[in-house]
Formats: structure tokens, sequence, C-alpha cells
């Protein structure tokens, strides 16, 4: 029997490739075989190139392309350059995005203080630098009638969490959107058309650095909260995500679209 895991040769591209995740993914997925296409802001070009010269050394295959994710026409001269050198897009993984600091709503704050503008960003980044990015790589699945998205939903896409209001809006309507677009894709282009996402639990990186680090290095009381619902007790690890994204992008997942996948040490479903 075929081995449903072997994603030998498939091309991954990923947005967001040279964020605190990416590096850990990008590795695995060209560890795995696969053609690994780093998509990231032209001023992350040095982290990207650095990656790709990394996995290069370790005999995987992989390039870094600038893009923005909110920009139709970079997104879709990504595209060719994508084609051109290695034909087709396979997996597609949506992880640009996160939160920014202006968008939080500190402890003495109250909604009335709440910063629209940054509010707005933090909803348009996360939500229209997942739905374009898809627009313009689903294309090229849709020819070979083949292909699985993975979106980078979080634990605000099931409760909204203290502070990140825009955040929460954001990864609660990707949820809605992964389920849609499953439904969307293969009632219109057919069952080989799959659409998912996983739902990291809570693991300490830039974008949250701040909520869950005093100055000193030591832990905040957001971050014992967390832990303490945690019934693994602790913050998740970049490497603990690469399985479920796997079990997604290959055939093994042939049958699942719609679904959100929560690697979260059981966060999202504990209460006492
Ligand atoms: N790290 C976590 O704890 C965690 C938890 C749950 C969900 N997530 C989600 O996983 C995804 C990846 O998280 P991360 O921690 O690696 O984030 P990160 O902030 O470290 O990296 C995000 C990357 O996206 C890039 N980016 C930002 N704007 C862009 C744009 N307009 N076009 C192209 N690229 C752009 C940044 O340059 C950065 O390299 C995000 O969607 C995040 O919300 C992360």
């Amino acid at each position: 029997m075929a081995n449903l895991f072997d994603i030998k040769g498939r091309v991954v591209v990923m947005t967001g490739a040279c964020g605190v995740l990416g590096a850990t993914i990008v590795k695995y997925f060209a560890a795995q075989g696969c053609k690994v296409v780093l998509l990231d802001l032209e001023r992350a070009a040095e982290k990207g190139n650095q990656l790709v010269a990394e996995i290069k050394a370790d005999g995987g295959e992989a390039m870094f392309l600038p893009t923005n994710v909110l920009d139709t026409a970079a997104l879709e001269q990504n595209l060719a350059d994508i084609l051109k050198a290695y034909g087709s897009v396979d997996i597609l993984l949506n992880a640009a995005g996160g939160n920014m600091g202006p968008a939080n709503v500190t402890p003495e704050q109250t909604i009335f203080d709440l910063d629209i503008d940054a509010t707005r960003k933090v909803i348009d980044l996360n939500t229209f630098g997942t739905i374009i990015p898809t627009k313009v790589f689903a294309k090229a699945m849709v020819e070979n009638k083949k292909g699985s998205i993975i979106n980078f939903c979080s634990m605000s896409s099931f409760r909204p969490l203290t502070r990140v209001a825009g955040y929460g809006i954001a990864k609660a309507g990707m949820a809605s959107w992964t389920q849609w677009l499953a439904g969307e894709l293969a009632i219109k282009f057919g069952e080989g058309l799959r659409v998912n996402a996983i739902a990291p639990g809570f693991l300490l990186t830039n974008q949250n650095r701040t909520l869950l680090t005093n100055p000193d290095g030591s832990l905040t009381d957001r971050s014992h909260k967390i832990i303490g619902h945690t019934p693994f007790g602790r913050f998740l690890e970049p490497d603990e995500l690469v399985g479920a994204l796997h079990y997604l992008a290959c055939d093994a997942s042939k049958g699942v679209t719609g679904t959100i996948v929560a690697v979260d040490g059981g966060f999202n479903a504990f209460t006492i």
C-alpha cells in the first residue's frame, strides 16, 4: 500500500516563512523532500536567504521570494516565479499574520482606548493576508485538481482572549473562512482541493513576548494563567506543530477538509 504520508517532491509555499514558526516548519518540509518556497516581506530577505542556504546545505530544495500578502500583483509575480522554477503549488501554508502591540487593550485601558487604526491593521493582515494569497495560489491548485491549503488559526479562533480584540476577530473569522472555503472549493473544483487549519496553542515567541514575559525574563501573571489552564502545564514548542501540518498536507488526510486541528497541550478542551 502507498505511503499516505509521502510528500517527497511536493511544492510547499509558506507565507510569513521568516517568522518565529517559519524556520522550524520550512526545514521540516524540506527534510521530507519537498521543494519549499519561503515568502515574506523584502525586509526579511536576509533571514529568508539564510534559511534557504541552511536547507540547501542539508541537501534540500528551497527558495526565498519577497512578497506582500496584501498585494495581489506581488503575489501573482510570486506565482509566476514559482511555476517557472518548480512547476506547481501543492501545499499552501498561510502563516503571515500575528498581533501588533498597539492593538492591545492593556489592563489599565478600557474599550474607550481601543486603537481603531491598529486594530484594523491586525484584522487586515490576518484576514486579507490569508484570503488574497489563497485567491492567487489556489488557481494553480485548481489546474492540477489537487492542493492542500492550511491556515494558521489560534486559540482565539474559538474563544476571545483578554487584551487582543482585533487578533481574536481576525482568527475567529479565519476559522469561518477555512470552513467556508473548504465547501466552496470542493463543490466547485472537486475533492482534491482541501482547506484546513491548525490552531497553535501558546508558544513563547516574539509576537507575544511582551505579554508573556516581564523585562527581567520572568513569566507574567498572564503566562501563569495560561499554563494553569493548559493540561500539559507548559508552553508549546514550534516543532510540535509540524506533525499536524504534515498530516493536513498529505494524502493521509485526503478525506479531511474544513477542520481546525488544535495543537495546544489540551488548552482548548480544558475547563477545570
Ligand atoms: N507564535 C505563536 O505563538 C502563534 C500562536 C497561534 C497562532 N500563531 C499564528 O501563526 C502564524 C505565524 O506565527 P509566528 O509566530 O511565526 O509569527 P511572526 O510574527 O514571528 O512571523 C510572521 C511573519 O509574517 C511576515 N509578514 C508580516 N506582514 C507581512 C506581509 N504583509 N506580507 C508578507 N509577510 C508578512 C513577517 O515579516 C514575519 O516574518 C501567525 O498567523 C500567527 O498569528 C502563532
